[in-house]
């Protein structure tokens, strides 16, 4: 069987798409979703700030609500800018593996803060989901993405929630500003780009889940102050929404089957939480058209779950772990399948992405001049991790920033939304 041939029909292939044509429509969606219009681009606006005045040797509590962990510290920069953590717990994100109340969840954090309480007024809060920003700088919880459970946080204002179990807890006078965690990598990368004139920022997340946040320049959407300058506001474009592309009949399965059919469909094509399982649709589909070992395809048959990581180390071949894809029922020709199967589900992911940075580039405006590129913080251990992902990415995206004369710096801020949601709960209240 031809099985890249195949791959194409289910449009699981970088070659079933047309990236110009892709890239109209993605502008399209968001500028669409600006004007309140219906859109699959949520395109929210996040109210944060940024002057460049972090100031030094104050203490501020981050918490990182992330795709996959839980993160709760205290930050505060040193004179050179560098930040310093203390009191860090990690924890995996509760809501994941089952479901959660919403009480839960706010004992999960005020547990973890509780110990860090005289040490800091402001909290800087990076929360990886979609949220509406309010004018106070708390965010309303749109819907829950990367398959998480606590379904009584929908539609809530997650900062508030937090003080009330704290105030519960006899702690009061504590601020806290909502951030995604785009916008935290946005404006954790403001400190390199100034240093080589960045033209204007992105911050873009290939993990768990994925999304983008670029900065908008129209007069209608409110202003932003500092060096972002006049009329310039950060948009939270929610990408891992965007529906206005054509995805194959087992894209549609794994859809249908996920916590949230029909929602985040361009998520579910591209990040780490749904890789492993698109690849194993793809799997069991070829399984059943008899293409692996007897054995191979019995064992394919009956399997639930594929982690990203496990086919993405089989992809590799560096030793990793590759839980059951190990296993004697498959043979050295069934691996390979795999790995032709893996790596077509990559290269589409990666064109989207390119796709994906292109567009929020475009609409951002700015890049012409080559001496003052876009600056483009990455983040994300898909992006980083997976075989082949980020050359293939910014492979694609020379060809397609090249052919619009647009020039970025793409960089990487360790701990990036740490550092972003540090900015944020310090320079919001002051
Ligand atoms: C969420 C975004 C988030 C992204 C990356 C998506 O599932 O909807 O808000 O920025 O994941 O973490």
């Amino acid at each position: 069987m031809d099985i890249n041939g195949w791959l194409k029909e289910q449009m699981v292939s970088a070659e079933a798409y047309d990236a110009d044509g892709l890239i109209d429509r993605f502008l399209d969606e968001m500028e669409k979703g600006l004007n309140g219009e219906a859109s699959s681009l949520a395109m929210i606006p996040s109210y944060v700030g940024a002057d460049g005045q972090v100031p030094a040797d104050t203490p501020v509590a981050v918490i990182d609500v992330g795709g996959t962990n839980l993160r709760v510290c205290i930050a505060r920069f040193d004179g050179q800018g560098d930040i310093q953590l203390s009191g860090f717990s990690k924890q995996p994100m509760p809501g994941r593996d089952r479901e959660l109340t919403a009480s839960e969840f706010y004992s999960v954090l005020a547990d973890a803060l509780v110990p860090l309480k005289d040490e800091f007024r402001q909290i800087g809060f990076c929360f990886s989901y979609p949220a509406a920003i309010l004018p106070d700088f708390d965010g309303r919880l749109l819907h829950w993405t990367k398959e998480i459970k606590i379904p009584e946080l929908v539609g809530a204002p997650i900062g508030a929630g937090l003080l009330g179990v704290l105030e519960e807890r006899g702690i009061f006078g504590k601020q806290v500003v909502i951030l995604n965690d785009t916008v935290a990598a946005l404006l954790a990368g403001m400190g390199q780009g100034l240093a080589f004139n960045a033209s204007s920022y992105a911050g873009f997340i290939l993990g768990t889940g994925t999304n983008t946040a670029y900065v908008e320049r129209n007069e209608n959407i409110g202003k932003l102050d500092g060096y972002l300058g006049e009329g310039a506001q950060v948009i939270n474009v929610e990408s891992g929404g965007f529906s206005a592309f054509k995805r194959g009949s087992l894209d549609l399965q794994l859809d249908t089957r996920s916590e949230n059919p029909g929602g985040h469909v361009f998520e579910k094509a591209i990040s780490g939480a749904y890789m492993g399982l698109l690849a194993l649709e793809l799997l069991q589909a070829l399984a059943s058209e008899g293409v692996f070992s007897d054995g191979g395809g019995a064992a394919l048959s009956i399997m639930k779950d594929l982690s990203t990581i496990h086919i993405d180390n089989l992809a590799m071949d560096n030793g990793g772990d590759i839980g059951v894809l190990g296993s004697e029922a498959f043979d050295a020709a069934d691996r390979e399948t795999m790995k032709t199967v893996f790596m077509a589900v990559v290269d589409r992911a990666a064109l989207l992405t390119a796709v994906n940075i292109t567009a929020a580039v475009v609409k951002g405006g700015a890049g012409q001049d080559p001496q003052r590129p876009v600056c483009v913080n990455i983040d994300g251990s898909t992006y980083y991790k997976t075989y082949q992902l980020a050359d293939k990415v910014q492979a694609y995206l020379g060809e397609l920033l090249n052919a619009r004369g647009l020039h970025i710096r793409c960089i990487q801020v360790d701990d990036a939304p740490v550092v972003g949601a540090a900015i944020a709960g310090l320079t919001t209240f002051q």
